[in-house]
């Protein structure tokens, strides 16, 4: 009995330090009740009394507030605000694996959309209105309609309806032709990379990327502990002539709509890449991330089903045709690689969520998908008309742009300057409700003679009405001019 007793207000101090500590750490917001005495002894396997106890001291200490017949809410003083909304941060060494430790220093944080902008420029959002919501619906609802008896773990590689869906999609809309079994849908292409850099690449190896490139590719393959090997982009994509003699491993590319300046690799190239990848036993990871939307030009085939694919692997996605949060992407990989990626796959996640795959499979083969594709088409080239129209008539011959015959995004230069300016226009730009993404970040900083001395901003189009693209364009000039006072000012200063 007294052990009982004991272990009783063992259990309630337990309890109550572990939410002090989420109170304090900022883990309930304002208003945010805890559960009911009942429900937490559920939960956490001890009797309502041990629960109860615990509430009375959150009570006494001012933490939480008790009312008889309600859960105990948080008190409103107890709460920790801090300025990001988040826990409090909790200082001090933490020891990492290497890998934790190559993360620390080189992933990015993830940066939130800016609400409340009058035009926001950031590449990679969508609109919400482009959604095909109604098409989804009925997609998912027919997904639920025939569920299995059982819900049990499915094939890492992917549903077998979904992938076999893709297998025609693949075709129809790219000439690739592949097997069933060569695809293996990912959790975006963020995922296939993922996998692809952890099962191609070791520590100290190196790899060979576009320099300006996706700096999410660079990251992922980075974080192996493997070296980029920058290569410059002209107008005809990669260079390939700058692979030879690398001794890089990987090399990974966006021939179709090459990221961020938007060139297109000709077949000669492609020919020349394959060739360098054969000879030196290199794999070519093919992004072919916004393939989906050309305009002016005539499709080029995927580098994937040109030669015997033995060392190339295709990446696709749904977030530039859908929507980035699906988490939908597929890599087609080569026969010999197929067992190794399931694996990886499968300790990765298992599998990617069903009823997502179930839908896309459906909207796949009853044709909604391409027709939506068609339509999101159309709609992204009226955007990068209207874009293309507002900087002609904003800007002249002020500027140059790039990269606008494909993809939902262009690259903007300004020659006139320095691109040590590139901030601040991004800061003027923003003082008037614009949101503009500078191109410096996606360079590689030990080439600086592949980096123009300009400023340059990478614009997205694809989340913005016309009036929005429109008096964002408008918003920018005022926001140019205003650097060119700036710019005026400061020379005469120096005189
Ligand atoms: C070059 C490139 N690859 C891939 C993606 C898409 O990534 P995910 O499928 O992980 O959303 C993007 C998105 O912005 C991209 O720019």
């Amino acid at each position: 009995m007294k052990t009982d007793t004991r272990d009783r207000a063992m259990g309630a101090r337990q309890i109550c330090k572990a939410l002090r500590d989420q109170i304090v750490g900022g883990v309930y917001g304002l208003d945010s009740r805890l559960p009911s005495s009942r429900a937490l002894a559920t939960e956490l396997g001890v009797s309502r009394t041990t629960v109860t106890a615990a509430y009375e001291q959150l009570a006494a200490e001012g933490f939480i507030e008790v009312r008889q017949g309600a859960r105990p809410r948080v008190a409103p003083a107890a709460i920790h605000q801090n300025p990001t909304g988040g826990a409090r941060q909790i200082a001090g060494p933490v020891r990492l694996s290497s890998y934790g430790d190559r993360l620390r220093m080189i992933a990015p944080r993830y940066q939130e959309a800016s609400q409340n902008l009058i035009a926001d420029f950031r590449y990679g959002d969508l609109a919400h209105s482009d959604f095909p919501a109604l098409g989804w619906k009925r997609a998912v609802v027919a997904a639920m309609a025939n569920d299995p008896t059982r819900l049990t773990y499915n094939d890492p590689r992917g549903l077998k309806k979904l992938r076999m869906a893709l297998q025609g999609y693949l075709w129809r809309a790219r000439t690739l032709r592949c097997d069933l079994e060569q695809i293996i849908i990912v959790n975006g292409s963020q995922q296939g990379l993922d996998i692809c850099a952890r099962l191609l690449l070791n520590p100290g190896e190196k790899f060979a990327i576009e320099n300006p490139c996706y700096t999410m590719g660079r990251h992922v393959f980075s974080a192996t502990g493997a070296t980029p090997v920058p290569i410059n982009v002209d107008k005809d994509g990669l260079d390939t002539r700058q692979l030879a003699g690398t001794d890089a491993r990987l090399a990974y590319v966006t021939p179709s709509h090459q990221y961020p300046l938007g060139s297109v690799m000709p077949i000669g190239r492609r020919y020349q890449l394959l060739d360098w990848a054969q000879q030196s036993d290199a794999y070519v990871i093919e992004d072919d991330y916004d393939g989906e939307y050309r305009y002016d030009i005539n499709p080029v085939p995927p580098l994937y089903g040109l030669e015997d694919n033995h060392n190339v692997i295709y990446l696709g996605t749904v977030s530039k045709t859908l929507s980035p949060t699906l988490r939908l992407g597929y890599l087609v990989v080569p026969h010999q690689l197929h067992d190794v990626f399931a694996m990886a796959k499968q300790l990765a996640d298992r599998h990617t969520p069903t009823m997502e795959q179930k839908a896309l499979a459906t909207m796949i083969e009853n044709g909604a998908y391409e027709s939506h594709v068609r339509q999101a088409r159309r709609r992204n080239s009226e955007r990068r008309e209207t874009l293309l129209n507002a900087l002609r008539h904003r800007f002249g011959d002020m500027i140059a742009v790039e990269g606008a015959d494909a993809g939902l995004h262009i690259v903007v230069w300004f020659p006139d300057f320095e691109r040590s300016l590139e901030n601040d226009l991004v800061e003027e730009a923003r003082k008037r409700s614009v949101g503009v993404y500078p191109v410096t970040p996606l360079y590689d900083p030990g080439c600086p003679e592949a980096h123009p001395n300009q400023v340059g901003l990478v614009m997205g189009y694809a989340a913005l009405n016309i009036q929005r693209i429109e008096r964002g364009i408008e918003l920018l000039r005022q926001a140019v001019d205003e650097l060119r006072i700036r710019k005026r000012a400061s020379l005469t200063m120096a005189r």
